[in-house]
C-alpha cells in the first residue's frame, strides 16, 4: 500500500516536469509592457475594440471603469470604445452569438478578461505575431504559439499598413490592456505600494528607537533597576 502510494506520487511528478517541459518549448518574446503608460492603455483600449471585441468579451470590465482608469472622458469613451446602443455602466460583452461562434470556430472565443493572468503577457504578446500562412487551415493561417488555433489572424490589416517598429508597438499596447483588464487595481496598487515601503520604513525607525528606549536598562543579559 505504501509502496503504490510511493509510485503514484512519483510517476505524477514524472508526468508533471514532462508537462512544464512540453509548455516551455515554444520561445516567447518579451512583452515588456507597462501598466503606468496611460497613451499605451488608451491606444491598446481602442485596438481592442475595433479588433478583438466583435469575438471576444471581457466580461469582468465596464466601460466606465476603463473611462475612470484611462482618464477618458465619458465622450471619447462613446466615441472610441462603445458600439451604438451600449450604455457606459455595462460590461463588455461580444456581439458574437455563441452557437454561431461554435459553428465558425469550432468554438465559442474565449472571454479575455483573466487571460493576461492564466498565460501571461509574454504569451499574448508572441501569440498575436506569430501567425504563418497554412493553406491546409480553415482561415489559411496557423500559429506557431497556439497550434491549430481556430482564431484568424485579425491584425493582418493592421500589419499591412506600417512598420514591424510600429506593429510590434500596438500589438504591444494591446498586450498591456489585457493585462490591465486582468487586475485593474494594479494601477492603483503599484502606486500605493511605494507610500505603503515609505510608511514601514518610518514605522521601522520607529520601532527601532522604542526597541532601544526599552532595552537601556537591561544590561549583561540581567535587568537591574536604574540606580
Ligand atoms: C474572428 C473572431 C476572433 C477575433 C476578431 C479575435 N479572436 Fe482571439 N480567438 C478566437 C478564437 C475562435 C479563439 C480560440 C482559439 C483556439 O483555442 O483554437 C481565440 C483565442 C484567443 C486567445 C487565446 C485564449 C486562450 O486562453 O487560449 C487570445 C489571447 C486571443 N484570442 C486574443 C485576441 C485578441 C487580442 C484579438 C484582437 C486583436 C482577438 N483575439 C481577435 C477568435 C477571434
Amino acid at each position: 500500500m505504501k509502496n503504490n502510494t510511493i509510485l503514484n506520487l512519483t510517476l505524477s511528478l514524472i508526468v508533471i516536469s514532462f508537462n512544464v517541459h512540453a509548455s516551455s518549448k515554444v520561445h516567447l518574446d518579451h512583452a515588456d509592457t507597462d501598466i503606468s503608460n496611460t497613451a499605451s492603455l488608451q491606444n491598446g483600449a481602442k485596438l481592442f475594440m475595433n479588433y478583438c471585441s466583435g469575438c471576444h468579451a471581457i466580461s469582468f470590465m465596464r466601460y466606465n471603469r476603463i473611462g475612470e482608469d484611462l482618464g477618458l472622458s465619458d465622450e471619447l469613451v462613446a466615441e472610441n470604445l462603445m458600439f451604438a446602443g451600449n450604455k457606459p455602466g455595462e460590461t463588455i460583452t461580444t456581439a458574437m452569438p455563441e452557437d454561431a461562434a461554435a459553428k465558425w470556430f469550432g468554438g465559442t472565443p474565449p472571454d479575455l478578461s483573466l487571460v493576461a493572468r492564466s498565460k501571461g503577457t509574454d504569451w499574448i504578446y508572441t501569440y498575436l505575431r506569430s501567425f504563418y500562412e497554412d493553406e491546409s487551415r480553415i482561415f489559411g493561417v496557423n500559429n506557431s504559439v497556439l497550434v491549430n488555433a481556430s482564431m484568424p489572424d485579425v491584425l493582418w490589416s493592421l500589419k499591412q499598413g506600417q512598420s514591424e517598429a510600429d506593429f510590434d508597438q500596438n500589438v504591444r499596447d494591446i498586450t498591456n490592456f489585457l493585462d490591465y483588464v486582468g487586475e485593474p487595481a494594479k494601477l492603483i496598487r503599484l502606486k500605493l505600494g511605494k507610500w505603503v515601503l515609505l510608511f514601514l520604513g518610518i514605522l521601522f525607525i520607529l520601532a527601532y528607537l522604542l526597541k532601544k528606549e526599552y532595552w537601556k536598562d537591561v544590561k549583561y543579559g540581567i535587568w537591574r533597576p536604574r540606580d
